[in-house]
């Protein structure tokens, strides 16, 4: 992917006021699908004790960055990794991702895993340049209604 000078965030919690700005960002990078409410989606990390969204923001404090993280006592997990379409290239999304890592080790956590939707498997190499492995799983789910 070509390469611009680095834009470096001021990387803080989301706040509930940064809900339409946050969830903006996910739908402008494809990572809102039918069967997600990104504004459910956003509440719920804010709400829990062991999740958080990460929003990184530049000069002008516009989000131009996003990761929710969470760990579910045992493993941490990272969610709506984003960077703005228009500042890609430029460091945002190895920053949210360090930030998520070092939200999960000041909490104890040693190990990140996140999925990877199969109509985005060209994500897998940012991820792979940033440290991450493929684990051979197979992931089941069950909606709990
Ligand atoms: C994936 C995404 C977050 C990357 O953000 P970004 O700000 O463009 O990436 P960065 O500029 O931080 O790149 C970090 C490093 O990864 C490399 N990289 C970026 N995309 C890459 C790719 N697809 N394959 C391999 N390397 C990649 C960069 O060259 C850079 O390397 P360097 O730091 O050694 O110079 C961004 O493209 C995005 O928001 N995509 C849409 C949403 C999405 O798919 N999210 C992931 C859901 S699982």
């Amino acid at each position: 992917m070509p390469r611009r000078a680095a834009l470096t965030l001021t990387i803080r919690p989301a706040l509930p006021a940064d809900e339409a700005n946050t969830t903006d960002l996910w739908k402008a990078c494809g990572l809102v699908v039918s069967y997600n409410d990104p504004g459910v989606d956003f509440r719920f990390a804010l709400a829990g004790e062991t999740s958080a969204v990460l929003v990184g923001t530049d000069a002008a404090g516009e989000i131009n960055g996003s990761v929710m993280v969470g760990h579910d006592g045992h493993r941490g997990w990272l969610y709506y990794v984003a960077a703005a379409p228009r500042a890609q290239g430029q460091g945002i999304g190895r920053q949210m991702v360090q930030a998520a890592e070092d939200w999960l080790r000041d909490r104890g956590v040693w190990k990140a895993q996140l999925l990877v939707r199969d109509t985005n498997t060209q994500v897998v190499s940012f991820y792979e340049h940033l440290g991450f492995e493929i684990s051979p799983r197979v992931v089941l789910s069950k909606k709990l209604g």
